[in-house]
């Protein structure tokens, strides 16, 4: 599998991924109105586009076999790396696809010096939770986030330190 920084050009198709998992994948943990608003809010066309743009954001296809199986969103901080977003197409879970990125991250960071990567987790999120605590994280705390519309983000904050 490689991982791909997605290109200017890719960013309609990154969106289209984005939402096609997103409406997937929450059913079970948010309402469709929710999913709605905050594909909009985070992962639209523009959303993400602006996040590139204005705020230092980087977002990575996972790739295999010339086939998009996921994606990732990343954000670099003074000392740690932020992972923002990790999808998996459903079809494509369980095949490790997270776990190269995971290692693809953990060597981005011993290269650029970052201490730590840290992420949040939807509370609810069971499976999400046990792979990330597989992988060395550790909930360090816990935190509901004002999103707006009436509605709130109840996640753990989890983190993992990357030795140098
Ligand atoms: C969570 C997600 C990104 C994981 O990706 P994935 O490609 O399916 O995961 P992998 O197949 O790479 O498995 C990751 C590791 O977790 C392990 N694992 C899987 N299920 C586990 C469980 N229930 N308990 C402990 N470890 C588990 C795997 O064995 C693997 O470890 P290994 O490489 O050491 O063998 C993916 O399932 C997904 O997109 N889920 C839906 C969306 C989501 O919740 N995204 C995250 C939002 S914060």
């Amino acid at each position: 599998m490689e991982v791909v920084q997605v290109r200017e050009e890719e960013m309609p198709i990154l969106a289209e991924l984005a939402n096609g998992i997103w409406h997937e994948y929450f059913p079970c943990i948010l309402s469709e109105e929710q999913i709605d608003y905050m594909v909009e809010k985070f992962q639209s066309l523009k959303a993400m586009t602006e996040q590139i743009e204005k705020q230092g954001y980087e977002y990575y296809f996972l790739r295999d076999n010339e086939k998009n199986v996921g994606y990732m969103g990343i954000h670099p901080e003074e000392e740690k790396l932020f992972l923002s977003k990790l999808y998996v197409t459903k079809d494509n879970r369980g095949k490790g696809y997270s776990s190269n990125a995971f290692s693809f991250l953990e060597q981005y960071c011993r290269e650029k010096g970052k201490k730590a990567i840290w992420l949040t987790v939807n509370k609810y999120n069971d499976h999400t939770i046990e792979v990330y605590r597989h992988r060395g994280f550790q909930v360090i705390k816990s935190q509901v986030s004002d999103i707006g519309n009436g509605y709130v983000m109840d996640d753990y904050v989890m983190e993992k330190e990357i030795q140098c």
